[in-house]
């Protein structure tokens, strides 16, 4: 049985990877400051062990405690905004947190590493959809910080060996109502669990960011990709590497793109309930259409997301109103 390290496995993304793994009989052991992560979210069959990945004797000592076979790398700040105002807390968390997994990593001689990358390292793009070899010019240290680490692993694996997977995301959502683990960050950003904050009534209208983009309906595009299938590219992508597969970097999204109008009607069809919205001025730094070409995952791992909008906003609806106040209750 092979045991797969995983950092920032009781975040939102990191759960639902953790689960996956579980359900597949691969021994999972989970790392996770809980700063943003949740306790709650590590399901029973997975280990938890408290800690920081910048804390290179902590890493030491889980990778001594158990036989890491290969690591999976969720563990990072994540909110665009936030990096904007404090560059160094990004730079500092999320590269230097992987340094320190890199530096167990080749301590330990464990060789692959799956890296959780962002559709933030393309910022402004030339075209639609958005292909791997595209410019990379992020608008903001988050998406700076996540190119940053793909270099790092690229020069790694020239000199220590270290094969990897950076996989850029669109906008995961969703969740897995089944093992009861959802969204839950604080504050809360993204667009689908704000909708469903409103029809929950724990707001009592969404904001749209600008209804003047060049898109059909004037608000932005983006390529929504549900958490589930996600985390299924991963594991595609671990087994992949196992197999002596090209390191490299892939795009993970549905290859379909929605706009802000459309989540709120597709929500509101859903949920039943009525959710007001307000237009409201643009956010900074927001580009109008985000959407993959999903081609390459498709081609070279055998990816093939499964679940659409609909099921995405539905899964996401069991979960909120399931759990009003996340995994508080
Ligand atoms: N939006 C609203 N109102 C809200 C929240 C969001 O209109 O209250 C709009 C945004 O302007 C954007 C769309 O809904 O057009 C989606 O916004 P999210 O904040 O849900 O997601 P982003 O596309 O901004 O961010 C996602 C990931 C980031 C990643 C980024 C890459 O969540 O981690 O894509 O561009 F960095």
């Amino acid at each position: 049985m092979k045991t797969i390290l995983v950092a920032g496995g009781a975040g939102y993304i990191g759960s639902h990877m953790s689960a996956l793994l579980t359900e597949k009989g691969y021994e999972v052991v989970v790392v996770d400051n809980l700063c943003t992560g949740h306790w709650q979210a590590v399901k029973g069959g997975a280990k938890l062990r408290v800690g920081d990945l910048r804390d290179g004797a902590f890493l030491d000592r889980v990778f001594s405690e158990f036989p890491i076979d290969g690591v999976i790398n969720f563990a990072a700040f994540s909110l665009v905004g936030e990096s904007v105002a404090d560059p160094l807390k990004y730079y500092g968390n999320n590269v230097s947190g992987s340094v320190s997994m890199l530096t167990a990593m080749k301590n330990h001689g464990v060789e692959n590493i799956v890296f959780s990358s962002t559709a933030a390292t393309y910022g402004e793009p030339e075209k639609q959809p958005i292909e791997e070899t595209d410019r990379t010019e992020p608008s903001n240290p988050y998406g700076a910080s996540k190119l940053a680490i793909e270099g790092l692993l690229k020069w790694s694996g020239r000199a220590y060996g270290i094969r990897y997977a950076a996989l850029r995301y669109f906008n995961a959502a969703g969740a897995n109502p089944e093992v009861e683990i959802g969204e839950d960050h604080y504050p809360e950003t993204h667009l689908i669990p704000i909708v469903l904050q409103c029809a929950l009534g724990k707001r009592d209208h969404v904001g749209i960011f600008g209804d003047d983009y060049p898109t059909a309906d004037g608000t932005c595009v983006r390529d929504y990709i549900h958490v589930r299938d996600l985390v299924s590219a991963h594991l595609l992508a671990l087994e992949y590497l196992d197999r002596g597969g090209e390191s490299g970097a892939f795009n993970l999204g549905s290859g379909d793109g929605y706009s802000v109008k459309e989540i709120i009607e597709t929500a509101r069809r859903v949920t039943g309930k009525p959710i007001s919205a307000v237009t409201e001025p643009r956010r900074a730094g927001d580009p109008s259409v985000l959407i993959a070409s999903n081609k390459k995952a498709r081609e070279v791992l055998g990816w093939t997301p499964e679940r659409g909008l609909e099921k995405i906003i539905s899964d996401a609806w069991a979960w909120h109103s399931g759990h009003p106040n996340g995994y508080e209750g």
